[in-house]
C-alpha cells in the first residue's frame, strides 16, 4: 500500500493536554496509518506549546508567545493537519481554540489554505463528534480545507487493543477516511492544476493583511 504515492507530509496532534488522553491514542494512530500510506508525520503534543489565555495586551507588550511561534513553524513546514481533539460540553476544549487564536495572528496566516482531517474520542457514545463541528467552525473562517468525513471513536475507554481500533469494521473506516483524505492532501500539492481562485471577502474590495485571497500560478499565466 501506498508505494506509489507523492510525498506529503501531515502535522498531527492531539487537543487535550492530558496523559493517556484518548485522542491522544488516536492521533497517534492516524500518524502510524498515514506512515503506512507513505506520508511523513510530525506527532506533537499541545503541551509542548504553552500559550497564556489570548489578551490583546499581552500581544502588543510581548509579542506573540514562543510556544505559539514554535507550533505555526511546524504547521506552516507541513502539507496538512489531522487533530484528534476532545469534545469539551459539546464543543472544542478551551486549550484548542486558545491555540487556534493565537496563531491567527500571525501573518501571513498559517491556517490559510491548510488542508485538515478532523477525529475525535470520547468515552460517550457520540465519540465526541458534536465539539469536531464546532473546532470546523474557527479553522474554516481560517482558510482550512477542513475534510468533509470525521471520525469519531465511542467508547474510547474500551475501543482500543494493543495501540489500534478493537474493532476491525472501525478500524478499516478509520484507515479508509485516512487513505481518502491523503489522497486529496497529494492531489493539491502535486497536481496544482486543479486549484482554483478563490477569493472570500464579505462585500468591500479583499485586503490582502485581513482577507483571504489565492491566485493560482495557473490561473494568472
Ligand atoms: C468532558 N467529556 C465529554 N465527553 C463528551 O463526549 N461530550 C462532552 O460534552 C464532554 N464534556 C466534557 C467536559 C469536560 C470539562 C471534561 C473534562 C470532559 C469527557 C471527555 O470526552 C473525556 O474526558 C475524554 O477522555 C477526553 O479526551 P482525552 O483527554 O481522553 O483525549
Amino acid at each position: 500500500m501506498g508505494t506509489d504515492r507523492c510525498a506529503v507530509s501531515f502535522l498531527v496532534f492531539a487537543g487535550s493536554l492530558r496523559d493517556g488522553s484518548y485522542n491522544d491514542r488516536l492521533a497517534r494512530l492516524a500518524a502510524k496509518v498515514a506512515e503506512k500510506n507513505g506520508a511523513s508525520t510530525d506527532v506533537v503534543c499541545l503541551s509542548d506549546f504553552p500559550a497564556p489565555l489570548y489578551d490583546f495586551d499581552i500581544e502588543q507588550s510581548s509579542g506573540i508567545p514562543k510556544g505559539v511561534t514554535d507550533f505555526s513553524e511546524r504547521l506552516k513546514a507541513a502539507d496538512a493537519l489531522i487533530i484528534a481533539s476532545p469534545e469539551y460540553n459539546a464543543s472544542m476544549p478551551g486549550a484548542v481554540k486558545n491555540l487556534i487564536d493565537w496563531v491567527s495572528r500571525i501573518r501571513p496566516q498559517p491556517f490559510n489554505g491548510k488542508q485538515a482531517l478532523l477525529l475525535s474520542a470520547s468515552p460517550s457514545r457520540a465519540g465526541g463528534n458534536r465539539g469536531l463541528w464546532s473546532l470546523r467552525i474557527p479553522l474554516e473562517h481560517l482558510g482550512t480545507r477542513v475534510y468533509p468525513d470525521m471520525f469519531s471513536l465511542a467508547q474510547a475507554h474500551k475501543s482500543f487493543t494493543d495501540g489500534t481500533i478493537s474493532d476491525p469494521t472501525l478500524q478499516a473506516r478509520f484507515e479508509s477516511t485516512l487513505g481518502c483524505f491523503i489522497d486529496l492532501v497529494e492531489a493539491q500539492k502535486h497536481y496544482p492544476e486543479v486549484r482554483k481562485q478563490w477569493i472570500e471577502f464579505l462585500g468591500e474590495h479583499p485586503d490582502e493583511m485581513v482577507d483571504r485571497i489565492e491566485t493560482s500560478p495557473a490561473l494568472t499565466g
